[in-house]
């Protein structure tokens, strides 16, 4: 059984209990939400002018599109504003800011049949755990423009309690932040860069898609079985998502089985706390910072 709960007045640790269970929730667009996606517009409408966004891609050619990706996705990730949104978008849906650490926003750019590798990379079926999250991480996104059903993200719930064979054991973190995310911006026709995928077929029907409007939010475990929709909406979609930790998460080793990742090191020391955008002390970190054996 998986649960959508819709605006549900559920606490966050309530939430995060269900989430590590395979349920899926989805939030209307927030205060917070709102302002983190009109940020987002007016960032991405400066950078393609005069051409709308998700509309871009049609009049511009590989190159010059890219160039546009390469200098709009790092400024929005880095953004001081984008920071703060996210904490303020946390904060509206009742995460303990205290406890909660997220990883910088990114924005990512979904081309309809056009450019498929690097910055414009269509992730395959995925664990977001099989690329070194905690068990705990928790998954938040959200469409910047209007979504169709062929441009958003499939969730696969029944294998979140089953595991299936998969390449995570040839992932490490501190390796890919040496080698791997440097080049993206060199990638352009094809994807070269090793990434963990499905080392079997799956069932990859029924899915579940579910399609939130502008700044609303869906919210899922990292352990949770997805696949970026092939995009044959004739749109570029524009999504923001992040990651979080609960600290007493993080610190009790809780979170969602693991079913079938092997990838080593972790990710954990990108997360920052929302109140002072502290690290998770090394102590914290340090037991989840395995190496290949
Ligand atoms: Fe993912």
């Amino acid at each position: 059984m998986t649960v959508v709960y819709f605006d549900s007045p559920m606490s966050d640790d309530e939430r995060r209990e269900k989430l590590f269970g395979g349920d899926l929730f989805m939030y209307s667009p927030t205060p917070n939400s709102r302002a983190l996606v009109e940020f987002a517009r007016q960032m991405s409408e400066e950078a393609s002018a005069p051409h709308f966004p998700p509309d871009a891609q049609h009049h511009l050619e590989g190159r010059a599109y890219v160039d546009v990706l390469a200098s709009l996705k790092p400024t929005f990730i880095n953004h001081p504003r984008s920071k703060e949104l996210v904490g303020g978008v946390l904060a509206d849906l009742g995460a303990d800011v205290q406890q909660t650490y997220f990883d910088v926003p990114r924005l990512r750019s979904m081309t309809s049949e056009y450019l498929n590798a690097g910055l414009t990379l269509q992730f395959e079926t995925h664990r977001d755990t099989w690329f070194s999250a905690p068990m705990c991480q928790v998954n938040w996104w959200m469409p910047v423009y209007d979504l169709a059903e062929t441009n958003v993200m499939a969730f696969h719930p029944r294998y979140f309690a089953q595991g299936a064979r998969n390449s995570s054991r040839d992932y490490d973190y501190e390796e890919w932040v040496a080698h791997g995310r440097a080049s993206a911006a060199a990638q352009i026709e094809k994807e070269t860069r090793k990434q963990p995928e499905l080392e079997e077929e799956i069932e990859m029907l029924p899915d579940i898609r579910l399609i939130p409007p502008p700044g609303g939010v869906i919210v899922f475990s990292g352990a949770q079985l997805h696949t970026t929709v092939p995009n044959t909406s004739g749109r570029t979609r524009f999504s923001i998502d992040f990651r979080t930790v609960n600290r007493a998460d993080v610190e009790a080793g809780l979170g969602a089985a693991n079913v079938d990742s092997e990838c080593t090191g972790t990710n954990l020391g990108d997360f920052l706390r929302v109140t002072d955008l502290a690290q998770l002390p090394a102590e914290v970190i340090a037991p989840f910072a395995t190496t290949r054996g």
